[in-house]
């Protein structure tokens, strides 16, 4: 078989309670294409795991709804499912910093548990009446894809802001939860409140979550929307306007210091 006609899957391998340490495995996969010419990072895992030995991954759906395939595959977060691969060498790993129950397979609970977490205390109003309220623009472009959100965790393996000061950030998909309730007419509870003592402020906007979200959601749009928010509620932390002093200072002297 030439490098043409196969796939080289590199995969992760790690069963914490036989392992010290992770390894990779080489699996030698035929290529068999779809119609689209392609296979799925999913259909690869699918061979190995029916034709060379079982190994650990998620997945429901597939087709990019569940979310549940989520992986990094030749160094991007990405849908097992959705990934479109080409002959050769690939890369199967599983996302990054979150617990490993065993090879691709992560365990979700400790991001999910945020997400549920931006649930509370959340007030309704009539439903029919504010209906009324959302306009087309509003509805088709940001509530329904926050609502569209897969739970992939995608956005958590790219963030920046969890990799520095973890703890004190939901993260980016629970922010865009309660970015979510903040804009739905149904909602009344105090979100911008909500958001800034989930670590508003820890985001650094650099936008890595928005790159990777197959849901499409704009999530600098609505970190800005929620911060401009929080700042019309005097919700703004102090060391970020102590912060924002110091540097327009320090930027005043460096460019006074150039003239
Ligand atoms: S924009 Fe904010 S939430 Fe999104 S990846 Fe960057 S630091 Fe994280
Ligand atoms: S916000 Fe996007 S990347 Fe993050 S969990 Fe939801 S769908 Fe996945
Ligand atoms: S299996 Fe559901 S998104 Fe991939």
């Amino acid at each position: 078989m030439g490098m043409k006609d196969k796939i080289i899957a590199k995969v992760f391998r790690y069963d914490p309670s036989m392992d010290k340490v992770p390894y990779y495995k080489e699996y030698e996969v035929p290529w068999q294409e779809d119609e689209s010419g392609f296979m799925t990072g999913l259909q690869v895992l699918h061979y190995i795991y029916e034709n060379i030995e079982p190994i650990v991954y998620d997945y429901n759906c597939r087709g990019s709804i569940c979310g549940r395939c989520s992986m990094v595959i030749d160094g991007k977060p990405v849908l097992a499912c959705y990934t479109k691969l080409k002959p050769g060498l690939h890369i199967f790993e599983p996302l990054e910093g979150q617990p490993i129950i065993r090879d691709l397979m992560i365990d979700r609970k400790p991001v999910m548990q945020k997400f549920v977490e931006t649930e509370v205390a959340k007030k309704t109003v009539n439903a029919v009446e504010k209906s009324e309220d959302i306009d087309y623009d509003l509805y088709w472009n940001t509530l329904e894809r926050l609502n569209n959100c897969r739970e992939c965790m995608l956005c958590y393996d790219v963030c920046p802001a969890l990799k520095v000061g973890g703890k004190d950030y939901v993260g980016p998909g629970a922010m865009m939860q309660i970015a979510f309730r903040h804009l739905d007419p149904h909602d009344e509870a105090n979100r911008v409140e909500q958001a800034v003592y989930s670590g508003l402020w820890k985001c650094v906007m650099c936008g890595s979550c928005e790159l990777v979200c197959p849901a499409q959601i704009p999530h600098l749009s609505l970190l800005q929307r929620l911060r401009d928010d929080a700042e019309s509620q005097s919700l703004k932390p102090k060391e970020w306007e102590d912060y924002n002093f110091w540097k327009n200072r320090l930027q005043t002297s460096e460019k006074s210091g150039k003239e």
